[in-house]
Parts: C-alpha cells; structure tokens; sequence
C-alpha cells in the first residue's frame, strides 16, 4: 500500500461522495484552480475532482507547504501543478499568477489570495462561477471585498460549515500544531509553561491538547467580537474556567517558555513583547499568514541570526536567544516536518469542499456575489456519512419528543 493509498483508505467520507459526482457528471470538463496546501490529503481531493471528470489547476497557498511527492502524484494524474517544496515568495506570487490566468469556472482557495487576485484588475473580465474558501482569515478576508461591495463572485464560508470549523479547526490544529513542534524541536512539552494567543477554534484546540502533554498552559485573549458574534472577553472566561491562567500579553510573555500564536490577527508578539521574554523563548505560529510574530522585526533588529536546522533559527536580541520555528509561518503544515492536520480530519473538511463545488457549480446562476454558508444539508449530510462509515449510531427521537421539543411553555 502507498502513503497516498494509506490516505485515500483514511478518507471513506470522500471517497463515497466521489462515487457519487462520478455518476452525476457535474464536474464534466469543468476547470478547475485549487489553490491548497499541496500535501498528501489535498492529493486525494485533488484526485477525486479529477476523477470526476473536471480539468485542475493547483497551486500551494503557502510557500513552505508544498509536499513534492504530493505534487508530482497530482500531476502524474493530469492536474497542471504550479507548485514546488520550499519555493520561494516569489515564485508562489508566480505560481498565483499562472493559475488566475486560467480559464477557470470556479476555484478552491485557502486563505483568499487567489480570491483576491482574481479581484486585480488584469483579471476584471474573467467569469467564473465563484470561490469555496477554506480558511478563517479566507472568509474574512473575502467579507471585507463584500463589505466594500467589490466581490465579483459568490464565495462558499466551506471553513464555517460545522463538519469543518467544529473538528479541522479544533483537534486538527491542535493536533497537528503540538506534533509539528514536537518534530521540529524534539523537546518535551510537559513542564514548559506554553502560552496560547487567541482562544477561538484553533486556539483552543492547541490548549486542550497541550494540557494533556502536562504543558502548563496561558490563554491570551482579547476584547473582539468574531463573525459569529462570539465575544473575546466569554472566551477568555471560557479558558478561565477549563483551567487555564488566563492573563495579558506581557505578563504571558514573561512567563512563557513557548508562545504559540493562533489569532488570524497580524502584529500580535513584537518588539515590547521580545524585550520581556524569557532566554531561550520558543515562537510559534498556527494561524494562516506569517504576521502573527513580528518576524520582520527580529530579521532587522538581531544582533545575530543562525539555522538550528531547516525550520528552527536562532536570533540573538539584547543578549538574549529566540527560537523561531518555520519562519512564523503556520507550524503544523511547514515543511519539512509539518503533515498537517490528521488524515480523518481532512475526510471531513475535504468531503464538505467537495460536496461545496458541486453546489456552487450546479447553483451558480442564482447565487449572489455575497459569502455563503454552506448549504445545512450538506453539512448534515457529510457529518452523517462519517457516523455511518463508523458504525456509530444515534439516537431518533420519538413522535412524542418531537412534539414536546416543538411546545413553548
Ligand atoms: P477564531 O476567530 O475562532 O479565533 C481567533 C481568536 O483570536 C479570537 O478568539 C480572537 O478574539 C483572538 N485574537 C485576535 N487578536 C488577538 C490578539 N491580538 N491577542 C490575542 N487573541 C487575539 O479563528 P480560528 O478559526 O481559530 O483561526 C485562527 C487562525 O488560524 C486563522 O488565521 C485561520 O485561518 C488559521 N487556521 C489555521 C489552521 C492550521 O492548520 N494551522 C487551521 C484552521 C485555521
């Protein structure tokens, strides 16, 4: 069995609904740009929208994110891959490019660059049906074209269904960030006083797991209202009360053996957090885009720098070291150590983004340039199939129970 085989056996979820799409033809010569992370579980998303009959264009939507045996297994498959491991910032923008120069129907996108892109105006005149976006900072990025009435297409919120943002935010970031520090390290976390930044889905997941390592843990959080009107202030009281000190950034900063970043904000640790930190500090990032750790700030200031190795440098401030991991970028997908979130995860969030395709492109001609929630449907249904493939059961409720759910008092 290869890995891909392996992954693909861990994704039944998807697997059921490509059978499915096959059948129905909905994707029959449609093109295709997916802008992912390019790794083995995006491999079998890939795969499957070929397989149902659609032309891809793919691209990473992170320079460090790319697996080469990821890409190579796509393109030997027919897709036209404009990606490649440790490619350069440059060569992403280009590799962007390249894709938005299609002519493509709809897109997969992961943090809404491409989204943006296709917003410039040399791409003014392109008509495609619309975007499903992957990501939190995606969906907000694309809200902001929609609340300055700039969105040009309807965008799928795919991260805001509850079969994704409930579980890949959550356990898959949690997960996978400690993992990908654990590989990148190899140091333990039980002891470490590690301080989170931003207690939302990500976030929290990171402390829950961390707190199974025995990791000692801060929350970090801040008086903001998300999209789902969720208030910053109830989380931080929310992480008070599942056990956590829950303080601000400086004090945290002076405790901390590790920071762990995972707001979707930009500018969270810098210079006056730097100049309280511990010596020998660890700095990490989860969230999508390199802004969270004024990593520019340290490249200036240093008074020297080193690689430790391909995703740990050393930068040597005030007398003091700092420990960056994959250059700030999100730490569980940075090559070479990160794998991303676990494979059963991604049979979730992947099913809800095919399912997501399907729809926008059967619908596209009533729906409006606006970002849309995936339909409630699909997301029931994906969360369903997963049950069912496990031969996990539920409950029904009876015709009594119904009737008395459905009584006001
Ligand atoms: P969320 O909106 O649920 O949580 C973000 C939290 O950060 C909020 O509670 C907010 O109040 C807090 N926050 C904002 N600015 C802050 C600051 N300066 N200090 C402390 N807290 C602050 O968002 P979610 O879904 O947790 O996503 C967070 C980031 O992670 C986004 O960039 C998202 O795209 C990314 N993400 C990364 C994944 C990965 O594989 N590493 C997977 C899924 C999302």
């Amino acid at each position: 069995m290869s890995i891909f085989d392996w992954t693909k056996y861990h994704m039944p979820v998807l697997q059921y609904f490509k059978e499915q799409a096959k059948k129905e033809k909905i994707l029959k010569d449609k093109n295709i740009g997916i802008v992912l992370h390019l790794e083995k579980k995006t491999a079998i998303l890939i795969e499957a929208i070929l397989d149902s009959g659609a032309n891809v264009y793919c691209a990473s939507c992170n320079p460090l994110t790319t697996d080469q045996s990821a890409a190579n297994y796509v393109k030997e498959l027919g897709a036209e891959v404009y990606a490649k491991e440790f490619e350069s910032e440059k060569e992403y923008v280009e590799f962007l490019q390249k894709i938005a120069e299609k002519d493509l129907d709809a897109i997969i996108d992961d943090g809404a660059d491409l989204i943006y892109l296709l917003h410039e105006k040399e791409f003014a005149n392109k008509n495609l049906y619309g975007a499903c976006e992957e990501t939190t900072t995606g969906i907000l990025r694309a809200k902001q074209l929609e609340a300055t009435k700039r969105l040009r297409f309807p965008v799928i919120a795919v991260n805001n269904a509850n079969s994704k943002r409930l579980f890949d935010n959550v356990y898959g970031t949690g997960e996978s960030a400690i993992a990908g520090i654990l590989n990148i390290t190899n140091l333990t976390l039980a002891g470490k006083v590690v301080a989170v930044f931003g207690y939302g889905q990500c976030g929290k997941g990171i402390a829950k797991k961390l707190k199974g390592l025995g990791a000692k843990v801060i929350v970090v959080e801040v008086n903001h209202v998300d999209t789902f009107g969720y208030s910053g202030i109830h989380k931080a009281l929310e992480a008070y009360f599942e056990g956590y000190e829950v303080m601000d950034s400086i004090s945290a900063c002076k405790k901390a053996d590790i920071i762990i970043t995972a707001t979707g904000n930009t500018k969270v640790v810098t210079e006056k957090h730097f100049n309280v930190m511990k010596n020998g500090i660890i700095l990490a990032n989860a969230g999508h885009f390199n802004v969270e750790i004024d990593v520019e700030y340290l490249e200036k200031n240093a008074t020297s720098k080193r690689e430790i190795n391909k995703a740990i440098k050393e930068y040597t401030l005030n007398g003091k070291k700092l420990y960056l991991l994959a250059d700030g970028r999100l730490v569980n997908l940075a090559k070479p150590y990160g794998q991303g979130h676990a494979i059963e995860i991604m049979d979730l969030s992947f099913s809800i983004q095919f399912l997501s395709l399907q729809y926008l492109i059967k619908n596209h001609d009533h729906l409006d340039n606006k970002v849309i929630n995936v339909p409630k449907d699909i997301d029931i249904t994906v969360a369903r199939k997963f049950l069912e493939l496990k031969e996990i059961k539920i409950e029904e409720l009876t015709t009594e129970q119904k009737a008395y759910l459905k009584t006001s008092h």
